[in-house]
């Protein structure tokens, strides 16, 4: 005969395992959901409020005139900023991205890196890349490598790499794939240019070539102009944080890489005991940074997920950054 103690025991037991499985499935659910719903970010990198004030008179500019717009010779530029998408972990409705881009006033986009995930998520991403191609009409597109293209697609061999970046390149001639290579981009309604140095990814680029990348735009800009440093892991700050902060010019970084963590773990756990990447050890992980003088670096959250299709507390993001 089995004792009641044992039989109220036996339902404890199965009711508590009923709770976490509904509590996990719940939480699991709720991850999930945060993958398709992007948030659109403005980021004042300028270190002044002017910044603001030009970007309010920039939008409605663009809304009430046909006419180029005119910042009253004060040149500020605005940055459509995309980055690890991750083709194919990437969930968030790409119409929505690719419009929301389109309706908004950008000098440029930048996208930093981590296009695909892997090889089975090219198609797809040169399907998006020739959509936002058209839809952007003629607005430059600077992309940069991330691990995941260099590694994951293309194993990290040099014939690959190119032949992908080729493929990238021919989705649109307003695609321009960065190499420690720098492009001047005028800006509309002055006589000003953004120069943007983008740098080849940490895991097979050269030091001396991301420094001389860096070090050339510095020496080309103007005073006027806007200096801007493309990566994808932030972890290159190190690198080139001497030709950043002593070149005597302002400059803004993009960044992606950490997915703003992706998940949330508490005390930093996934950087800290996970993953062998420094910037996020010490604490940069997602948003604006002063990380050397005369520079700001904001690192994007991303698009798209890594690993599994979850995400906590770091909503897939399009940012546009001002200054
Ligand atoms: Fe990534």
């Amino acid at each position: 005969m089995i004792s009641p103690l044992l039989i109220s025991t036996a339902a404890y037991v199965s009711t508590l395992a009923a709770g976490i499985i509904a509590a996990v499935i719940v939480a699991v659910t709720a991850c999930y959901l945060q993958t398709k719903k992007f948030k659109v970010t403005e980021v004042f990198a300028d270190r002044s409020a002017k910044a603001k004030k030009t970007l309010k008179k920039r939008k409605k500019d663009t809304h009430t005139s046909d006419a180029e717009p005119s910042y009253g010779g004060t040149p500020y530029c605005r940055i459509g900023h995309l980055s690890d998408l991750h083709f194919p972990m990437v969930s968030v409705n790409l119409g929505d991205v690719i419009y929301r881009i389109a309706s908004e006033d950008c000098d440029a986009l930048a996208i930093t890196g981590d296009l695909c995930q892997n090889a089975k998520g090219k198609p797809a991403m040169l399907d998006f890349m020739r959509t936002l191609s058209d839809a952007l009409e003629g607005l430059p597109i600077l992309v940069v490598l991330g691990n995941h293209d260099c590694t994951h697609v293309c194993g990290k061999d040099p014939k690959k790499i190119a032949e992908y970046v080729k493929e990238v390149e021919s989705c649109g001639r307003n695609i321009k794939v960065l190499r420690d290579e720098t492009v001047k981009i005028r800006l509309k309604g002055t006589d000003a240019s953004i120069l943007a140095a983008g740098l080849d990814e940490l895991c097979i680029g050269d030091d001396k070539k991301h420094k001389k990348a860096v070090s050339e735009a510095a020496a080309e800009a103007s005073e006027n102009d806007k200096l801007l440093i493309l990566m994808h892991n932030p972890d290159l700050m190190e690198v080139v944080k001497d030709e950043i902060s002593g070149c005597g010019k302002y400059s803004v970084t993009l960044a992606g890489h950490t997915h703003g963590g992706q998940v949330y773990m508490p005390f930093n756990f996934e950087f800290n005991v996970l993953r062998d990447d420094r910037m996020p050890r010490k604490g940069y992980v997602y948003g604006l940074y002063e990380y050397c003088e005369n520079n700001k670096l904001y690192i994007n959250c991303g698009l798209g997920q890594s690993c599994l299709p979850l995400r906590l507390g770091t909503a897939p993001e399009i940012a546009f950054v001002c200054f």
